[in-house]
């Protein structure tokens, strides 16, 4: 019970399946099976039921296929693992599971940047507060935020789809770690497989796990990124900040307090990223002190990676959920801009932009703001005139920059939240994404 792995391992046994096929249609050309034999056994190996792994105590899948071929078609099975080691077919079905995993988890992540860009084009002119410190900062557009995040997962896609490409590269042929003594055809077996180039150190690949590692991390920074986002809604979502509605089907009340509506499913994300997290500090532990070349610890990768890779996917289907179901009330963010003084550093801009050196202008800006906090005045509360007799260096024009919406007309360079330059990127961001699919 120690040692077996076949209670998590059998995830495997469709790559395990298929490789051995190829590795058998491989052995023909050498000449150690013929074609008949070779197709005894592709057809055996097809005949496996994958759920009936659960019922066996066998160590491990490697062992368990082997089994099943064995009683299926009887001795020629005996020559399937020649120059064959478990250790290489560990990292080919790895390689084969995780690649189809990745491709699932870039559809989802394609799914959840495309829900962004819809949510932004329900409110194309949503000003909402931009914090800093979490105190309010400046003025943004609500897509402007949304796009943020749109970046993070955008960054996350390539970064899978890297991490791709070092998990897509054909082991077998490697033998335990010495490579093999048959001349198989290596290249042949990895277009067969579908992969995209052959490994080329047979001893590496009986210790490397590199490829796991990628994919953890890759899936750790976008935890890291589904967990800030969940955390953002968690609070704008609440009473005191009131500027989103979740959807019913996302939040869940509590056992006692009638009136409770929590955000159970953002709050998971954010606890879920540990898991993944966990699992790729687990699996660097795992491999830094392991002599070369491959070592039975190498084992604990693997319910490592099935839990990140479903925690990942999971977590991104529940955010595209939430996103779909939320809607924003934009007079409260608003309001929130309009009550704060998030319109100082249009103020300092537009008198720098007068010729006010920046520094001056900061100050004066600032000593408006002081005058503002103790008299208890808002930016609305400020009249053209008021302002001029304040300090002559500002003008009357000015004072429509008490209006958080204005200011923000002026950040027009590329990456900014003019309205014009966000609409822009908004449709830059589409055509970005339909290029991936
Ligand atoms: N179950 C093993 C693993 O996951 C497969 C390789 C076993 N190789 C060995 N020599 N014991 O690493």
């Amino acid at each position: 019970r120690f040692s077996g792995s076949l209670h998590f391992d059998r995830r495997l046994i469709g790559a395990d399946i298929e490789g051995s096929q190829a590795y058998a249609r491989a052995l023909t050309r050498v000449g150690i099976l013929t074609s008949d034999e070779a197709s005894t056994i592709c057809k055996a190996l097809a005949s496996i039921d994958p759920d009936s792994a659960a019922q066996s105590n066998d160590e491990d899948v490697h062992t368990y296929v082997i089994g099943c071929l064995k009683e299926k078609a009887g001795p020629v099975a005996d020559k399937i693992h020649t120059g064959r080691s478990r250790n290489e077919q560990v990292s080919l079905d790895t390689r084969l599971w995780l690649r189809g995993r990745i491709d699932g988890t870039l559809g989802l992540l394609r799914g959840l940047m495309s829900a962004l860009l819809d949510l932004a084009a329900r409110y194309p002119e949503a000003v909402v507060p931009g914090y800093t410190h979490m105190r309010r900062a400046q003025a943004v557009l609500w897509p402007h935020y949304l796009l943020a995040y749109y970046e993070m997962l955008m960054r996350d896609h390539e970064r899978l789809t890297q991490a791709r490409s070092r998990v897509n590269v054909m082991p077998l042929g490697s033998g335990a770690l010495a490579g093999s003594g048959f001349p198989v055809d290596r290249v042949a077996l990895a277009s067969e497989l579908g992969f995209e180039s052959i490994t080329l150190n047979s001893m590496d690949v009986s210790g490397d796990r590199d490829f796991v590692l990628d994919f953890l991390s890759a899936a750790s920074i976008a935890m890291v990124h589904l967990s800030r986002l969940a955390e953002d809604w968690i609070l704008y979502s609440s009473e005191e900040f009131d500027w989103l509605e979740l959807g019913d089907g996302v939040t869940s009340g509590s056992s006692l307090m009638p009136q409770k509506k929590n955000p159970d499913s953002m709050e998971l994300v954010r606890g879920k990223s540990g898991r993944v997290i966990g699992a790729l500090t687990a699996v660097l532990v795992l491999m830094k002190g392991l002599p070369m070349t491959y070592n039975r610890d190498m084992q604990e990768d693997k319910e490592q990676l099935f839990d990140a890779a479903d925690t990942l996917a999971s977590s991104l289907e529940m955010v595209r959920e939430v996103i779909d179901t939320t809607s924003l009330k934009p007079e409260r963010p608003r309001q929130a801009a309009e009550d704060s003084w998030v319109v100082a550093t249009d103020l300092a801009e537009a008198l720098a932009r007068s010729g006010v050196a920046f520094h001056q202008a900061h100050v004066l800006a600032g000593q408006l703001v002081l005058e503002s906090v103790q008299t208890g005045k808002k930016p609305a509360d400020w009249t053209p005139d008021a302002l001029v007799a304040f300090d002559p260096r500002f003008t009357p024009e000015m004072a429509s920059l008490m209006d958080p919406g204005q200011g923000m007309k002026t950040r027009r360079a590329h990456g900014g939240t003019a309205p014009e330059t966000v609409l822009a990127a908004l449709s830059e961001a589409r055509t970005r994404l339909e290029k991936l699919s």
